[in-house]
């Protein structure tokens, strides 16, 4: 059984290696995607891919993948793999090169696939709600490129953990960007309301579903900035992403959110997604 694809082969994860002058382990410089297979199928695929894409022009490295080699190399991971629902992971850096921070000139980027179990989060999570806290986002400006460079992200979302959460909620000059590895939807005055999606957030796979869906169900939407204080007022937190599918946000910085329960407009969009995937 292979678990791992890596540069054109297929291995077990334990046979995989990559070369310390890769430049994803020296500069983190690469990107990658997360998909949610559910029943052995991809959710998604198309968009994750579309994301991948631009997460490549945006580093400006050619993907070294066509889309039917990148289909036949994922089918094949999913079909391997030993559980039905799955969390691929995809990766592309810029390769092994010299350590020297400008391009190299010939580029062999470096093509990383696995599959592993897709570990759903706790009932207790969804059936009560989490602790979220917040933080200022000390991000860069480019967040809407999935890139493996998330020191950033892994430091805020210890600050959570740290602090009794499950996540961290940033705000960028007294405004809601999104979580440290999920986007945030809030429940205001009966309207679904999400950060504008550009370059100080991750445009969100599950983000952009959930809110096809509200529009579905009749949910008005709204795209704009929030503010902190507007954060603070929610009815309703969730936070979105394919690992999570929606998680309700039910304290914050230790203070209630709305009725301190998972609030009604989040689980109809909740069931929704049930119903999609
Ligand atoms: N992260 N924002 C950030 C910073 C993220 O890292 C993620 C997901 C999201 C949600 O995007 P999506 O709905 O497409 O998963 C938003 C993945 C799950 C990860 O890094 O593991």
């Amino acid at each position: 059984m292979s678990d791992v694809y890596l540069n054109g082969e297929f291995m077990p994860l334990e046979a995989a290696r990559i070369p310390v002058l890769d430049r994803g382990f020296i500069f983190g410089d690469g990107v990658y995607e997360v998909v949610p297979v559910y029943g052995r199928r991809p959710l998604a695929w198309d968009r994750h891919w579309q994301r991948l894409e631009h997460s490549l022009a945006g580093i400006r490295l050619a993907n070294p993948l066509t889309r039917a080699a990148a289909d036949a190399l994922i089918m094949r991971l999913i079909e391997e793999a030993e559980t039905e629902d799955q969390s691929l992971y995809l990766q592309i850096t810029r390769g092994v090169a010299p350590r020297d921070h400008g391009f190299p000139v010939l580029v062999n980027p470096t093509v990383l696939a696995l599959s592993k179990p897709l570990s759903m989060p706790p009932a207790s999570w969804l059936e009560s709600g989490v602790n979220a806290v917040t933080h200022t986002d000390d991000r860069w400006y480019h967040c809407d490129l999935k890139t493996t460079a998330l020191l950033a992200n892994v430091l805020l979302r210890q600050q959570a953990l740290d602090r009794g959460a499950v996540e961290c909620l940033l705000l960028r000059e007294g405004q809601v960007t999104e979580g440290a590895a999920s986007n945030v939807v809030l429940v205001l005055d009966g309207v679904l309301v999400t950060p504008p999606r550009n370059h100080l957030m991750l445009a969100g796979i599950t983000l952009a579903l959930v809110l096809e869906l509200a529009q579905r169900l009749g949910i008005s939407c709204a795209e704009r900035p929030i503010s902190d204080a507007e954060l603070r007022r929610a009815q309703e937190i969730w936070l979105t992403s394919s690992t999570r599918e929606m998680l309700p946000v039910t304290c914050l910085d230790g203070h209630v959110v709305g009725n301190g329960l998972p609030g009604p407009v989040g689980k109809r969009l909740l069931a929704a997604y049930q119903e999609l995937k």
